[in-house]
């Protein structure tokens, strides 16, 4: 009994995945074993006009039909038992059910070998839970460019606090004004840097991407620029102070280094009255110079 059954089965499943195979053959020609549970997006249009004529054949992923002939598929996996059942809900890919590390690998099938997310499995936002679906949402963006469910920096104020601390103060970089992106700065899918600190394309420190002019070379090189960077001495975000230096006072900050009695050594004394608390309206090239050894000019 229990065998006859069970070959009258798969006689039928046979016949079934015969017919599928012959109707995907037809229609593409590519993968023939798994298109056989493909429906087609087309079929998915049928039920779900609303998501594909409003959230989808409008965004970059209406690509994804000429890419592998998938469409919603692609992202949802293979729907035909779905569209059989008359929409069964447990028979396709519902991203609701998916843990965000589920639903970033998913994204990740196509867009793991770009240059730009490569690196999204050791980011600090993957490392703390982080998936593409907290920033990114292929129906519902609110910013159409790259997807994303808001804009910068809202987006990123949602979770980093501090930033917006940060970005609230008197000078600072004008991200909220949008003249600058966090994402000019930051490379939010990772990268090997700490902070997930984008570098320029030559490798430097990402600031000599906008202030070249910083870079030299210098025939006089001021060291820490060079060997300790912008940050021993910058605030990257804002400060309190105008030059956005990590201390209120330049003079403060000159000090860390340079000790008051070692200072006059070969110059003036530099006492520290009033004249000598502004370092920089005398040593202003506080970058480097080409041409004096101590920053005058
Ligand atoms: C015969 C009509 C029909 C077809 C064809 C169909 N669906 Fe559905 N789909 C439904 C119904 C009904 C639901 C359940 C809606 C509900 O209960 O909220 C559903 C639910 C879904 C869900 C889950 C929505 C959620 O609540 O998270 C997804 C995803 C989905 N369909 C994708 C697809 C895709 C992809 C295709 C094409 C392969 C497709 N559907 C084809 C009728 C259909
Ligand atoms: C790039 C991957 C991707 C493609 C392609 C895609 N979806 Fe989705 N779909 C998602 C994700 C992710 C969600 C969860 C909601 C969100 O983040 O936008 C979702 C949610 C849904 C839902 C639940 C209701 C909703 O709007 O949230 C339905 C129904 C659905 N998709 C159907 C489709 C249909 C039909 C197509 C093709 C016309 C399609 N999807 C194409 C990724 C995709
Ligand atoms: C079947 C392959 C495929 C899958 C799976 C896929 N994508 Fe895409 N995605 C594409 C293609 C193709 C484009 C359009 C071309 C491009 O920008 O590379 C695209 C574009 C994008 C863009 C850029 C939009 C823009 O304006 O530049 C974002 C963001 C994106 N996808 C996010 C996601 C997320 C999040 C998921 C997972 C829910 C996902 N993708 C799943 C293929 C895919
Ligand atoms: C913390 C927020 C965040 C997360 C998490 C995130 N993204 Fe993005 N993504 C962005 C922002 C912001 C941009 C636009 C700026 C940029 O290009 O860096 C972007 C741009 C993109 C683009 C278009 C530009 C490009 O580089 O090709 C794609 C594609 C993309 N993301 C895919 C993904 C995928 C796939 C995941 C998950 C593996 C993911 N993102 C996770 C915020 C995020
Ligand atoms: C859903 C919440 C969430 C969103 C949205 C988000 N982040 Fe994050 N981000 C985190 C978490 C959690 C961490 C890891 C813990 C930490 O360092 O704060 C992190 C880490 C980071 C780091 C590394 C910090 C470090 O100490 O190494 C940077 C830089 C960063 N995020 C920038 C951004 C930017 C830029 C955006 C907007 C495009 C953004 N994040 C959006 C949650 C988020
Ligand atoms: C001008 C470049 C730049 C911009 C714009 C920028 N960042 Fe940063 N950010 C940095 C640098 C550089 C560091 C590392 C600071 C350090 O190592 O002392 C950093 C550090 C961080 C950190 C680590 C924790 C901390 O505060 O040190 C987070 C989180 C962060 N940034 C988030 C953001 C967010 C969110 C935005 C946008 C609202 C943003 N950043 C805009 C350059 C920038
Ligand atoms: C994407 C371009 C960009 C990057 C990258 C960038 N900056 Fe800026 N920076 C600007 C712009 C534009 C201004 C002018 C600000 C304004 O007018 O609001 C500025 C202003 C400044 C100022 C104040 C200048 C003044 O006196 O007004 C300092 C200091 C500064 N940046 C340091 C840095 C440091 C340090 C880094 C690296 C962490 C960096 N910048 C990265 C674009 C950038
Ligand atoms: C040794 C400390 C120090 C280091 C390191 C340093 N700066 Fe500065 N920077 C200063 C001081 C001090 C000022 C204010 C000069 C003034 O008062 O005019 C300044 C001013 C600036 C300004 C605004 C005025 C101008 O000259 O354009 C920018 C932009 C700037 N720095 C960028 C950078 C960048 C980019 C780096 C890394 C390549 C860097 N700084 C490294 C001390 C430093
Ligand atoms: C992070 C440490 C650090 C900070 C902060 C710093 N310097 Fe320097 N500075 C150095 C080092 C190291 C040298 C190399 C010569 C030396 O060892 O004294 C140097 C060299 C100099 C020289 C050239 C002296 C010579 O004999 O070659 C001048 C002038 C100078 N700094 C001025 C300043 C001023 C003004 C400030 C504040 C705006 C400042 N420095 C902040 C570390 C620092
Ligand atoms: C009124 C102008 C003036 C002010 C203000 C000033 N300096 Fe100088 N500084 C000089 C002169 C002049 C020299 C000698 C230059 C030479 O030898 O060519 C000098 C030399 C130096 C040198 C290198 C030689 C040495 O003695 O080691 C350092 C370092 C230095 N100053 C740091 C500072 C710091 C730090 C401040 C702020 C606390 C400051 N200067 C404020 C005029 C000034």
């Amino acid at each position: 009994m229990k065998t006859a059954f069970l070959t009258r089965l798969f006689v039928v499943a046979s016949l079934l995945s015969l017919f599928a195979f012959s109707a995907t053959e037809k229609r593409e020609h590519s993968k023939p074993v798994d298109a056989a549970q493909y429906a087609g997006s087309d079929a998915c249009m049928a039920c779900h006009e609303d998501v594909y004529k409003k959230q989808f054949e409008g965004t970059p992923h209406f690509q994804t039909i000429k890419k592998d002939g998938h469409g919603c598929e692609s992202c949802h996996g293979p729907g035909a038992e779905h569209v059989a059942g008359g929409g069964d809900k447990t028979k396709i890919v519902r991203f609701a059910d998916l843990s965000r590390s589920e639903a970033s690998k998913r994204c990740l099938e196509c867009h793991g070998q770009a240059h730009a997310q490569r690196n999204f499995g050791s980011s600090a936002h993957s490392g703390n839970d982080v998936g593409c679906l907290d920033c990114h949402s292929p129906h519902h963006a609110e910013v159409e460019r790259q997807l994303l469910v808001k804009a910068q920096p809202e987006l990123c104020y949602g979770c980093h606090a501090s930033a917006r601390a940060d970005f609230a103060r008197p000078y600072r970089h004008r991200v909220n004004e949008g003249l600058l992106t966090c994402s000019d700065c930051h490379n939010v899918h990772g990268t090997s840097a700490l902070r997930q600190v984008r570098a320029t394309p030559g490798g430097d420190a990402v600031c000599y991407k906008c202030h070249a002019d910083k870079q030299g070379p210098f025939i006089y090189e001021h060291v820490p620029v060079k060997t300790e960077g912008c940050m021993s001495c910058h605030t990257p975000h804002g400060s309190t102070n105008p030059r956005f230096l990590r201390v209120s006072q330049v003079n403060l900050l000159c000090l860390q280094c340079h000790s008051a009695p070692a200072l006059g050594s070969s110059g003036p004394a530099h006492n520290q009255s009033q004249k000598y608390q502004a370092c920089t309206m005398c040593h202003p090239a506080i970058h480097g110079s080409n041409l004096n050894l101590a920053f005058m000019k």
